[in-house]
């Protein structure tokens, strides 16, 4: 019996790790999503439009940049920011989103891009 749980942790930490990771399509639907979790998980720092200004991010140090504008420390690439919902920002209070699903982290990966083009 504990054997056979063996191979699932390892399948557990090969999908952990991003680097590999295939982004699905973007697609409406992904977006849609994307824009859902973020309603729920981000915005009360980053601000419905990620502009920074998010009802929690005056307190914050340091505060959360403008997506449309500000350069993404840990990368913009859509694999880079789906790495970054999964180990968060360290030295800031933006924390790992591990309890999210690879699904909605990468929905809301996209949805970032929408934001940082301006689009929302
Ligand atoms: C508790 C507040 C908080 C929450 C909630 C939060 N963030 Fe952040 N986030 C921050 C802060 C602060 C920074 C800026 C860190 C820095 O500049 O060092 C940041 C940075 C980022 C960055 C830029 C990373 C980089 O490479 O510079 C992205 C992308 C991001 N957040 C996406 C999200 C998404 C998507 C969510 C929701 C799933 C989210 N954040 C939730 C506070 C938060």
């Amino acid at each position: 019996m504990k054997k056979a749980l063996w191979p699932l942790l390892l399948l557990a930490a090969v999908g952990f790790d991003a680097r590999g990771a295939k982004p699905p399509k973007r697609s409406p639907e992904l977006l849609a999503q994307g824009k859902r979790a973020y309603a729920i998980w981000c915005v009360a720092c980053h601000g419905e439009t990620g502009a920074g200004d998010g009802s929690a991010a005056r307190n914050l140090d340091p505060r959360p940049r403008k997506f449309s504008t500000d350069k993404f420390k840990q990368g913009s690439s859509v694999n880079q920011i789906f790495a970054t919902l999964g180990k968060g920002v360290p030295g800031s209070a933006m924390g790992p989103f591990n309890n999210l699903s690879d699904d909605e982290r990468w929905a809301l990966a996209w949805y970032v891009l929408e934001l940082k083009a301006g689009r929302k």
